[in-house]
């Protein structure tokens, strides 16, 4: 695999190996001695031109700890703001010996122009473009899903699929990049993906592979009884227009309130990709719950992302 770009590009086979290979990051990571030797020699360059707190640092880490050396490019303070293109920056930064380049742009697409136009060599890794994808992090929701379900079966997660699992994703869904790479990713993995939002927030178009569309939260809580929700923060920074009154008429309808969360099947998981605006879509009761993977989302990241810089970098030979 040279780029991952989508998780529409992933077959379910190729996503298991990514999940497997994390699960062995995973356990390199409890020992002692946590740095591997496989990406000595390789350079990593981070290119974010958008803020970024969990991905950009977890990226970074995961490339130490596979030995590369890695570049942190953030478009503030940067030539950018002196007009440098896309195209410029990630050539410049090519020159300086890149291996891979890990992109957030705000622009949808802009991680496959990098890969497709010819631009650079580099393997690219998108790390979130606008609202299309970030595949990343529906691969670390899906490997904490598999963990947190392993678990619960007493079982080691390698051997459990996510097959009529029901997952609800809650909140701005059609401005999140999240949302649609776990609904592509968690579809394609076996399981039931359903959607909650105001129809303001509700995509319009074909909304395959998504097993049912809600407008009404509580409804569709009775209805589903979801193994896991998704509770997704408002992307205010992409919004052109005012798609609901307030943010207090948001909680009421479309939080997970300390009172919906009570009214959760017991066994029903929490996440919540961050960064969290709590008090609006998620309350501290559930965002801090023992049933809350928000934390371990951000752990498992850095498995995910040594798993996958080896497959981009190593030649896919796994
Ligand atoms: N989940 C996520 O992408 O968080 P950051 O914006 O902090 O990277």
């Amino acid at each position: 695999m040279k780029h991952l770009l989508s998780t529409a590009d992933l077959s379910a086979e190729k996503a298991i190996e990514i999940l497997d290979t994390s699960l062995e990051m995973l356990q390199t990571q409890s020992r002692e001695q946590r740095k591997l030797p496989t990406l000595r020699g390789k350079t990593v360059v981070n290119l974010f031109f958008e803020d970024s707190t969990r991905t950009r640092i977890s990226f970074e880490a995961a490339a130490k700890r596979l030995s590369a050396d890695v570049i942190n490019f953030s478009s503030q303070g940067s030539s950018v703001s002196k007009g440098e293109s896309l195209k410029d920056t990630a050539q410049t930064l090519e020159a300086m010996g890149a291996d891979a380049v890990i992109v957030r742009h705000s622009s949808s697409g802009a991680a496959h122009l990098l890969a497709n136009r010819g631009w650079i060599s580099a393997s690219v890794i998108n790390a979130g473009d606008g609202t299309h994808e970030h595949p990343t992090q529906a691969l670390l929701d899906a490997f904490t899903l598999r963990s947190r379900f392993a678990e619960l079966a007493g079982k080691t997660p390698a051997g459990i699929d996510l097959k009529d699992k029901k997952v609800m994703i809650v909140g701005d869904i059609l401005h999140s990049r999240v949302a649609r790479s776990n609904i592509s990713l968690l579809s394609k993995l076996g399981a039931k993906v359903y959607v909650v939002a105001p129809s303001t927030l509700l995509p319009i178009a074909d909304t395959s592979p998504i097993t049912k569309s809600f407008v009404n939260l509580d409804l569709a809580i009775r209805e589903v009884e979801p193994d896991a929700v998704m509770m997704l923060r408002l992307q205010s920074e992409r919004m052109r227009g005012t798609f609901f009154p307030s943010a207090k008429e948001f909680t009421s309808g479309w939080g997970l309130t300390a009172g919906r969360f009570a009214a959760l099947p017991k066994h029903t998981l929490v996440m919540h990709p961050g960064p969290m605006n709590r008090g609006v879509e998620i309350s501290s009761v559930a965002a801090d719950s023992e049933r809350s993977t928000i934390i371990e989302q951000v752990a498992n990241g850095v498995a995910v992302r040594m798993a996958v810089l080896y497959h981009t970098l190593s030649g896919g030979a796994k």
